[in-house]
């Protein structure tokens, strides 16, 4: 009885790790189903481009690359490397640009102040400053 009671006590323990692994390595599953109703079109990047130099580049460099002159720390990292802290899909980034990182949200919600159709458009755009393989 006693042994039985441990054995789900740290099976339990053992999938809450698991999914808690599971999670920082694929960012937000939810947000990560949610698939780009924009085509990545070069009218949809270049429709982009404003809005991330007006809103994006002041942290992550015009070029994308991160860091760029602001003291915010951790810097803001590079958007056009391999690695996706939150999760590497369309939906994922999305979901970062339209409601921030909890809980400093250094990294701020723009729901507010870009339209779900223009943050697309930077979606579109940040994949387009990716060097091509
Ligand atoms: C005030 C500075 C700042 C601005 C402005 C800003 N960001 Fe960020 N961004 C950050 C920081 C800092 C992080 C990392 C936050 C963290 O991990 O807690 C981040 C993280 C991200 C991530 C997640 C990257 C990853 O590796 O998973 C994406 C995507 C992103 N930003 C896109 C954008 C876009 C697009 C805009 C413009 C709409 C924008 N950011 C504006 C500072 C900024």
């Amino acid at each position: 009885m006693h042994s039985i009671f441990l054995r789900v006590v740290v099976a339990g323990l053992v999938l809450a790790a698991v999914a808690g692994v599971g999670m920082m390595a694929q960012g937000n599953p939810e947000a990560a189903k949610v698939s780009n109703p924009v085509p990545a079109t070069p009218e949809s990047a270049a429709a982009g481009k404003p809005i991330y130099t007006r809103y994006c580049a002041v942290c992550h460099g015009t070029t994308g690359e991160g860091g760029s002159g602001s003291d915010i720390s951790p810097p803001a990292p590079n958007l056009i490397d391999a690695a996706w802290k939150r999760g590497s899909t369309d939906g994922e980034i999305f979901d970062v640009i339209k409601n921030g990182i909890q809980p400093d949200l250094n990294m701020e919600p723009f729901g507010d102040r870009i339209k779900d159709p223009d943050i697309w458009n930077v979606v579109n755009y940040v994949r387009s400053l990716a060097p091509k393989n």
